[in-house]
């Protein structure tokens, strides 16, 4: 019986069908710098197959809120792009946990604020938390405060 050959380059046909992310999207990522591929000779982009999991782990920093600039950070703090181990995954899962603790934190907040204005509807600059949550100067008072100093 012969054995099948694998190929370690995929297509970014397959590279869709294997990871459910259409063809534009990775064509976008590889444009934004997160996933490379190469020409064969007929001129097709072909992609090394450890790409499957960095396009995995794209789709999941995605879904928790991350952004592509944020994940392309992370990626190229990666010691071996390659070959993303279970410490590598691990490290970034315990950075990720904090961002989405401080996303939380900041969207509670943002709820509560927003618990104030139900009902109100001033969106008043010197009463509203939610319309001007960092007018730290306006506990001054209403006016141009850094005029007066
Ligand atoms: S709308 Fe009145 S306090 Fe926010």
């Amino acid at each position: 019986m012969q054995k099948k050959l694998i190929s370690e380059w995929i297509s970014v046909g397959v590279l869709s069908e294997r990871t459910g992310v259409s063809v534009s999207a990775l064509h976008f990522y590889e444009r934004k710098g997160l996933i490379k591929s190469q020409r064969n000779t007929s001129n097709h982009r072909q992609y090394p197959k450890h790409v499957i999991r960095i396009v995995s782990l794209i789709q999941v920093a995605q879904r928790t809120g991350f952004s592509l600039e944020d994940i392309l950070l992370e990626l190229e703090g990666l010691p071996n792009r390659a070959r993303v181990t279970l410490e590598d995954w691990e490290a970034l899962g315990l950075r990720w946990q904090d961002e989405l603790d401080k996303k939380i934190t900041q969207l509670t907040e943002l709820k509560d604020m927003m618990a104030d204005c139900i009902g109100c509807g001033c969106l008043s600059l010197e009463k509203c938390r939610l319309l001007n949550p960092s007018d730290t100067l306006g506990e001054k008072g209403a006016g141009p405060q850094r005029m007066t100093e």
